[in-house]
């Protein structure tokens, strides 16, 4: 074969395998690779200078749909020592359906579009790492692991609605607030070390919020107390406005100069 004729079935080879829609696969996992810190080197074996079909599939680690084709089912990296934020290069793993993180050291937020990341995920192990910051809203998981975190603020009610979540966990979290009503039939253990979080399937009961509302014309004052009994905000509260309402309609008890007093009746 002649030089030239060579050259141009490299460069057919080169371009057909550049279009196919699992170049993104590769570019996947070559993001989530440079992304995320890995003291032990478990990811080395990732080399992508091998062209065959379906090469990826014997990285460790990595699921495919298909031993023959380059795209990934899913990712299991748990318990690999592996350290960073939330990797990146998800959105280009179109057909990811499950995400095994846990018994890493990662850290940090999770993205707030996770979903529109990975649209196709339904199985997301989190657990027994160091995430912060807020659940986001997520759609379609059978399963979510989110325990042994570092999680804050509260659970999203929208989480509930996923009908087809059969396992979910957030116990050992920081988040705090009521338990969306749709997630009380998952167990009082799959709550719990969240020293925030109220309501059931928990036994501790959510402070029932009290409201105080004052209105004198043309003033409006509005009071919202967290724990009806703490007497001391209701007493300093009461008596602002008593002091308040006397201040506005007799002046003269508080102003003893009489020079003052006229200055104030004049107004
Ligand atoms: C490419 O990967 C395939 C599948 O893992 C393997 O059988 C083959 O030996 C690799 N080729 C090279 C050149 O590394
Ligand atoms: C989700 O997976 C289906 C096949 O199961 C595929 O047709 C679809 O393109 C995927 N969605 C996205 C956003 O890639
Ligand atoms: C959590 O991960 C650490 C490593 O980061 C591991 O030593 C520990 O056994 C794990 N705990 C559980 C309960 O999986
Ligand atoms: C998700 O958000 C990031 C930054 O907030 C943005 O760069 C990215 O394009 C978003 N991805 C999708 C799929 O919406
Ligand atoms: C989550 O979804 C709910 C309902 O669809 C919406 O009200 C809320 O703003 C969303 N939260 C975030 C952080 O996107
Ligand atoms: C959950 O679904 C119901 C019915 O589909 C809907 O009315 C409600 O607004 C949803 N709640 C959230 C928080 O998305
Ligand atoms: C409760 O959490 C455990 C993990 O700690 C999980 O295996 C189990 O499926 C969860 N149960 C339910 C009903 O979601």
């Amino acid at each position: 074969m002649a030089d030239d004729t060579k050259f141009l079935w490299l460069l057919l080879l080169r371009s057909s395998l550049l279009c196919s829609g699992s170049d993104l696969d590769i570019q996947c996992l070559k993001t989530v690779k440079q992304s995320l810190i890995d003291p032990s080197g478990i990811l080395n074996s990732w080399q992508f200078d091998n062209g065959t079909s379906g090469y990826v599939c014997s990285f460790s680690g990595v699921g495919c749909w298909n031993p023959d084709e380059n795209r990934v089912l899913g990712l299991h990296l748990g318990n690999l020592g592996l350290e960073g934020p939330f990797p990146g290069g998800l959105q280009h793993c179109s057909f990811l359906t499950a995400l095994d993180l846990s018994g890493n050291r990662f850290s940090g937020p999770l993205p707030e579009n996770i979903s529109q990341q990975i649209p196709n995920l339904s199985s997301l192990d989190l657990s027994n790492n160091s995430f912060s910051g807020g659940i986001p809203n997520m759609t379609y998981l059978n399963v979510l692991a989110l325990q042994r975190n570092q999680f804050a603020g509260q659970i999203p009610a929208q989480l509930g609605n996923l009908s087809r979540l059969v396992s979910f966990s957030v116990a050992d979290n920081s988040l705090s607030g009521r338990i969306p009503d749709t997630l009380q039939r998952y167990p009082a253990a799959n709550f719990t070390g969240n020293p925030g979080l109220c309501g059931a399937p928990l036994d501790r009961k959510c402070k029932k919020r009290f409201r105080l509302r004052i209105r004198i014309w043309p003033i409006r004052i509005r009071l919202r107390l967290h724990r009806i009994n703490d007497a001391s905000r209701i007493g300093a509260a009461v008596g602002f406005v008593a002091g308040f309402v006397l201040a506005f309609y007799f002046p003269h008890w508080f102003v003893f100069s009489e020079r003052l007093r006229a200055h104030v009746f004049r107004i």
